[in-house]
Order: structure tokens, then sequence, then C-alpha cells
């Protein structure tokens, strides 16, 4: 039995769905069962726990051959990163409890970068889990392509997105959510020894210009890009409800400036198939 945490968001989906297609047994992990019934008709087992809940997680992962593991996705973290830190005990406490057979951590590309930035929560989570014995992948991920579901209403309206990334024409490293839920249930049934990191990007890499042209074939219409000036950001995340932007002002600066980067290059990293256009496409129609 394979227990997936996130079942109700976008990886976490994928997981399943991909688990589910290759006829393997699904425990939807959610903490909310109503939430849950759409995956309980599918045959899924259901249980709750929160992520921040040892025990509750500790049932959930016993008896499980594999499990996947996501933590919520966090803008606005304290400084000190206590709720990675508060995260990060509780699934060491529920995986050391419960042994399951393998253990798949869906981390973040740029987890072993030295410089503090939002994606530290992923560093911190790593390197509490990696004091575990049991085998364990973790799957580093580039910038979600479904990023961009938050510019489709201003491509469509205005024909103008803000970037944060930039320059505009620079190649990021996205992948979209399919190619990774399809990667993690592959590696959630692989035999392993030991603990791995597993990086991956989409076919190739995107420039945010890319995303605008592609927007406009999509759409039929113009659609360009317009970076956000850096000066601006710190006010703007604060006029915006933030309390601690640095986090992600940094991690900003870290595509930007290349220090956020698979650890083994674009040359080492697993690729994976679905195309940027294909993403939009979907979102688009899903608006
Ligand atoms: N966006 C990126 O570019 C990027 C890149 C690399 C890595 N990541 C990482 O990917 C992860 C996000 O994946 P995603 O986009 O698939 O997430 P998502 O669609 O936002 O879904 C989040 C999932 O977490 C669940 N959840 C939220 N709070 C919870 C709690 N307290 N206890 C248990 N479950 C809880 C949600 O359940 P409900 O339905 O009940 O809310 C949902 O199933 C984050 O760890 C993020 O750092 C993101």
């Amino acid at each position: 039995m394979f227990a997936i945490t996130g079942i109700t968001g976008k990886v976490g989906g994928e997981v399943a769905r991909n688990l589910l297609a290759a006829n393997q047994p699904v425990r939807a992990v959610v903490r909310d069962l109503s939430k849950g019934e759409a995956w309980a008709q599918l045959g899924c087992d259901l249980v709750r726990a929160d992520i921040n809940d040892a025990g509750a997680l500790t049932s959930a992962f016993k008896g499980a051959e594999s499990v996947f593991v996501l933590v919520p996705p966090s803008f606005d973290p304290s400084p000190d990163f206590q709720e990675a830190r508060a995260m990060a005990a509780t699934l060491r406490t529920a995986l050391a409890a419960a042994r399951p057979g393998r253990v798949v951590y869906l981390s973040t590309i740029g987890a072993q970068a030295t410089q503090s930035n939002l994606l530290t929560q992923h560093t911190i989570i790593e390197q509490v889990l990696g004091e575990l014995s049991m085998p364990i992948t973790f799957l580093r991920p580039g910038w979600f392509m479904e990023n961009c579901s938050w510019d489709v209403s201003s491509a469509t309206n205005d024909g103008v997105i803000s970037s944060f990334l930039q320059p505009v024409d620079k190649q990021v490293p996205m992948v979209a959510t399919a190619d990774i839920g399809r990667v993690a249930a592959e590696l959630l049934q692989e035999t392993l020894k030991g603990h791995r990191v597993v990086e991956l990007e989409g076919p190739h890499r995107v420039t945010p210009n890319e995303i605008a042209t592609t927007f406009a074939d999509l759409l039929g219409r113009p659609v360009r890009m317009e970076p956000v000036p850096r000066e601006t950001w710190e006010s703007l995340f604060k006029s915006q409800g933030m309390k601690n932007p640095t986090p992600r002002i940094k991690m900003l600066d870290g595509f930007n400036e290349g220090w956020i980067e698979f650890e083994s290059g674009e040359p080492g990293s697993r690729k994976g198939r679905v195309k940027l256009e294909a993403v939009l496409q979907t979102l688009i129609e899903s608006r």
C-alpha cells in the first residue's frame, strides 16, 4: 500500500492517479475527510492526518510499502523557519515509528543552496529526514509550470504579465506537475537502499518571454512580460499582507542570479515530457 499526503493538491493528486492506473493500492492521507471523498470513490483507503500531527501521521504511514511526503507550500515563513523545523521533527517521529518500506519526499530545486531563502524550508526538512535510516528519495523538481496559473487573467485581460523572474530572456528550469507526479509514482515503486536525490525539470528550459509568447499563441492576442523592478518587491509583498517577504525575495534572487540551480546542473537532471504549451492550455481551459 502507498500512503500519499497532499493528495487533494496538484502533485499528490498526480502521484495517486499514476499509482491507481498501475493498479496499486493507495491510502489517501487528507486533513479533511470530506475532501477525500472523491479518492475513496476511486478505491483509495481514506485516513485523516494533519501534517503537524505525529500520532495521526504514524497511523497513516503504518503498514505502507511506500510513503509520499509533501509539505504544504508556505510563502511567508517565520524568520527562523520554525514551522518547517516543527514539520521536520513531526515527520521524523512519524516515519521512525511507522517504518514504511521507503519514502519519497517532495523537495525542491536548490535545496542544497547555502544562502537562506524560501526554499530553506526544504533544506531543513531534508536534513532532518536524512537522519533516518530507511530508504528515502529526495525528489527535487524545478519551478512548477503551474505557477503560471497566477498569470492567466492578466494575460487574457491585459496582455501583460508581471515577472519576478528576470531578465525575462533568462532560461529557468521549470517542470509540469504531471511530470513530477509520474516520476514520483515511479520512484515510490522502485526498490532502494539508502538515500538519493533525484532532480527533475521539463523537456527544455523556459524563459519568461516564452511564457508570454505561448500565452499569446493560445489566446490569440499579444501578450508581453513586464519585469517588476527589484526595489519595489519588498513594499509590494508587504502591501499584499506578507509579514516576512525576505525569504521569498531571496528565492527570486537565487533563480535570477543562478545560485538556485540543480546540484548537478542541467546535464544531470532527469527530464520530463510535458511541455509548457500543454500546461498553459489546461490552465486557460480551467480558468
Ligand atoms: N510551486 C513551485 O514552483 C514549487 C517548486 C518546487 C517545490 N515546490 C513544493 O511543492 C509543494 C506544493 O505542492 P503542490 O503545488 O502540489 O501543493 P498544493 O496543490 O498547494 O496542495 C497542497 C496540499 O497540501 C495539503 N495540506 C495543506 N495544509 C495541510 C496540513 N496542515 N496538513 C496536511 N495537509 C495539508 C492540501 O490539502 P487541503 O486540500 O486540505 O488544503 C493539499 O493537498 C510545496 O512543498 C512546495 O514547496 C513547489
